[in-house]
């Protein structure tokens, strides 16, 4: 609900409230973010003068979108120049208009026609509010957009924060980490064109809560490009964090009467711990980010011979593989790199979307054919940002990738990045990409992208060039739609060299994301929990593969158990598995199939950690009705002095429903409550134990 009142404008939600007003001088300025107070008067407040000339009152403004301009140091969120060679931007109040849960507040220039309207969406149920910023220029000149961040949010008190993000690199993405504001800033962000393996587009700050517990804040970029997120703590104590497109290289010409979207940035506040804004981003990203075609579609097994086969994919190396798949229960059969142009290895091919008809010498569909006659669909890799200078594409067309004058382009995995703001590139992967699709039965598309992007120069673009970030963005994020729309049966799925566009922008054109190339059952476990801090469970594929290191490969079960907490795969080379490990992956996909509602759609806890509770790892899941529910335990280590006894509570259940589960052997019913508060007792016997427990509610007879 959102209420304006006497110009405070009350953003409430089931059960936080964001309040910001109009003060007497004009300016915007937040007023409260937590716990909902309702409509409740007192605001605004009032800013005290300034502190003296080195400390201006504006830098102790909590401003709901500041500029730079006037006598401002905090890092502000727009910064623009004018064709006069002005700098300064000052913006105060022009309007509101108010659309049930929606919001518009306008901001002006005070002499310049330069408009900013900020939009803001509440959702009740979701407990978040998203909001997002159109600069529109009316004046008869062009204006340059030299930073133009989506959100500024403030953090409540002056008290320092605990402020968290992830540090990955390639194969060990998503590790989280965080660090006490004090003073001064922290920027997460990224400048290789995408989100990139490092730090992730988003933010969670608090004071000391827990896993379960305590006041947690929030907020994640809908962006797939260059990012920054900024928090500040300066001369007035308080915290204040930005989100948006980085403007590191960045610069935006707005020609006149032209406008510009920065993209939106969705935030929430929970008194629930590390959990509750867990479950806050994942029944968010369920209800109102994925696209719309899946999101209520459990996502299908699939298998991948990727690990197995690398780039020797062949007819017949793969129609081998086919009736293993089919008969563990793989519902989506599908072919990675290697299939087209000249691909024997990652130095030739990319941009040529051809089959190649040495590997395929009838195309794709005899293939197709014997993946469907086995009852699975087909699914296909492709690299289209793409293309190796090995390539017809390039040698027909050496101008379409990113160049600057005088300088050679460095080579990263042998391969250049296409300038995807040419509309002819985006026409030649619309037309290839789409005669694939059209020519033949693909149901699944792995859209890869294998390298950061250098030398970014776009020649075609002029004096625009440093908004080729943001226009390769844009354009990439059309190609999908084009293509989404045209052929509304298939998925797609992100990977960039493993989680390199893991972001809630890429989840509004991908139906889920490859999170690691690292697939080794003990590393995944970090993995996929700093996955879990703030991305859905359901858009996180997992592979049961082959790795292992030091000759030491983790048991089946085990491998099983770990990628049974996402979308389970298998990306083994199944045409080595011998009868009982087929069996075995049967039996796991089988079980997988009856609880795949639970964990990719349920509510989701970390009930144990590595660190913290003695070397177990435990996730549980359980339905928003809470009838069923699904715990996952990993003990990876020995731990031999502990292996007599553990204990471990599980989370979420209905203290007064009965519940059904089978413990140490043993069928027991149990209530809600109980289980809720009365650790369970277990013994570990040996490394590598796993156990996967699905408890059911019981009818209660009347
Ligand atoms: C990237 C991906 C892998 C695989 C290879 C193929 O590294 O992350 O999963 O698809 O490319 O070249």
């Amino acid at each position: 609900m959102i209420t304006e009142k006497n110009n405070v404008f009350y953003l409430e939600t089931q059960n936080t409230e964001y309040i910001f007003a109009v003060h007497p001088n004009g300016t915007l300025q937040n007023e409260y973010w937590g716990a909902r107070i309702g409509v409740c008067g007192g605001f605004p407040g009032k800013p005290s003068g300034d502190r003296g000339s080195n400390d201006p009152v504006e830098d102790f403004y909590t401003e709901e979108y500041s500029a730079w301009g006037g006598a401002r140091f905090k890092e502000c969120a727009l910064k623009v120049s004018f064709a006069d060679g002005n700098r300064d931007l000052k913006l105060h109040f022009a309007s509101f208009s108010l659309n049930g849960e929606t919001l518009d507040v306008v901001l002006k220039d005070d002499f310049y026609a330069l408009w900013v309207t900020l939009h803001y969406t509440v959702f009740p149920q979701n407990d978040v509010i998203r909001r997002s910023v159109t600069v529109k220029n009316e004046t008869e000149n062009s204006v340059t957009v030299e930073r133009i961040a989506s959100a500024v949010l403030h953090l409540p008190g002056k008290r320092p924060f605990h402020i968290h993000n992830v540090s990955g690199a390639w194969s060990g993405e998503q590790q989280p980490f965080s660090e006490t504001l004090q003073s001064g800033s922290m920027i997460f962000e990224s400048r290789k064109g995408s989100t990139a393996h490092g730090n992730s587009p988003y933010f969670i700050a608090e004071q000391g809560c827990t896993e379960f517990s305590g006041d947690a804040y929030f907020a994640a970029l809908e962006y797939s490009g260059n990012f920054k997120v900024c928090a500040s703590r300066g001369a007035d104590h308080r915290t204040q964090v930005l989100l948006g497109i980085n403007d590191f290289d960045f610069a935006y010409i707005l020609d006149p009467h032209a406008a510009l979207d920065a993209p939106p940035v969705f935030f929430g506040f929970t008194e629930q711990g590390f959990s509750g804004v867990s479950n806050t981003v994942n029944r968010f990203a369920l209800d109102h980010i994925f696209p719309k075609a899946f999101a209520e579609k459990p996502l299908p097994v699939l298998y991948n011979s990727w690990e197995a086969l690398e780039f020797s994919v062949n007819i017949e190396n793969q129609t081998a593989l086919v009736q293993n798949a089919a008969d563990m229960g793989i519902e989506l059969f599908v072919m990675d790199d290697g299939w087209f142009g000249a691909r024997k290895n990652d130095r030739a091919g990319l941009g040529d979307w051809f089959v190649n008809r040495e590997k395929f010498p009838d195309g794709l569909t005899p293939l197709i054919d014997c993946v469907n006659r086995a009852g699975m669909d087909f699914g296909l890799w492709v690299e289209p940002e793409m293309v190796n200078p090995d390539s017809d594409l390039y040698r027909a067309h050496p101008d379409w990738v990113y160049h600057f004058p005088n300088r050679e382009n460095r080579l990263l995995r042998s391969q250049l990045v296409l300038n995807l703001t040419l509309d002819e590139v985006q026409d030649y992967l619309y037309d290839c990409l789409s005669a694939l699709l059209r020519e033949n039965n693909i149901r699944y598309i792995k859209w890869d992208m294998n390298r950061a992007y250098s030398e970014a120069g776009a020649p075609n673009l002029g004096d625009n060039q440093k908004a080729m970030w943001y226009l390769h963005n844009r354009a990439l994020f059309a190609l999908l739609e084009r293509l989404r729309t045209e052929f509304p049966a298939v998925s797609f799925e992100a990977c960039a060299s493993g989680g390199g566009r893991i972001d809630y922008g890429a989840l509004h054109a991908f139906d889920m994301y490859w999170p690691s190339d690292n697939t080794e059952a003990v590393d995944r476990i970090r993995i996929q929990n700093g996955y879990s801090r703030m991305y859905p469970t359901k858009a996180m594929r997992a592979w049961v593969t082959d790795i292992g290191w030091n000759a030491l490969r983790v048991p089946l079960d085990f491998r099983f158990a770990c990628a049974m907490r996402g979308a389970l795969s298998v990306g083994g080379n199944i045409g080595k598995w011998s009868k009982e490990e087929l069996d075995t992956a049967a039996q796991y996909i089988a079980l997988y199939k009856s609880v795949r509602d639970v964990i990719q759609f349920g509510d989701f806890y970390r009930i144990a950690d590595l660190d913290t509770d003695e070397g177990l790892n435990a996730v549980q899941y359980v339905s928003r009705d809470k009838t069923r529910s699904v715990a996952i335990l990993l003990t990876p280590f020995t731990q031999f002095h502990l292996q007599k006894e553990r204990l471990l509570s599980l989370r979420g259940l209905d203290d007064h429903k009965t519940y059904r589960f089978t413990w140490n052997g043993e069928t027991l019913e149990r209530t809600g409550a109980f289980l809720n508060h009365v650790p369970l007792a277990f013994e570990t016997k040996r490394t590598f134990d796993s156990r996967i427990v699905v408890l059911e509610a019981v009818e209660q007879s009347s």
